[in-house]
């Protein structure tokens, strides 16, 4: 059901714990299931970042998922880190069964709600980035599993 790097990433979880004085810190939940995902991001005066870790409550993809984000934003910009979307982040993990695919959301909206947690702090606008929804629940559309 789940690919070796899935696994590898939920037994062997990268970038689990938290920052003191993170640059910003988003935490997201999902109704539908009750996980919840909180990302710490430490970006420099450039607008890199140059740690990353995170916490879950949440199922094995999300910790699979949120793993693998945490390793493809480190390092990355600002605007780069926008665009490493949930696909993104499924496809170097080789895929996720079709009724995991919500829980790859989870990270992608909590790594969203930690920049806009950043650029609020810092009084700064990141083009492409909107208000994240508190819940990733809301505005999701209904799939039949
Ligand atoms: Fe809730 Fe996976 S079942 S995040």
């Amino acid at each position: 059901m789940y690919t070796e790097k899935v696994m590898d990433h939920f037994t062997n979880p990268r970038n689990v714990g938290e920052i003191e004085n993170a640059s910003g810190v988003g935490t997201v939940g999902n109704a539908k299931c009750g996980d919840i995902m909180r990302i710490y991001l430490d970006i420099d005066a450039d607008g890199i970042i140059n740690d990353v870790k995170f916490k879950t409550f949440g199922c094995g993809a999300a910790v699979a998922t949120s793993s693998m984000a945490t390793e493809l934003v480190k390092g990355k910009n600002v605007q780069e880190a926008l665009q490493i979307t949930n696909k993104a982040v499924m496809e170097a993990l080789d895929g996720l069964p079709p009724v995991k695919v919500h829980c790859s959301l989870l990270a992608e909206e909590a790594i969203h709600a930690a920049l806009w947690d950043y650029a609020e702090k810092n009084n700064i606008i990141i083009n492409g980035l909107t208000k994240p929804k508190s819940d990733i629940h809301d505005g999701e559309e209904e799939v039949e599993y």
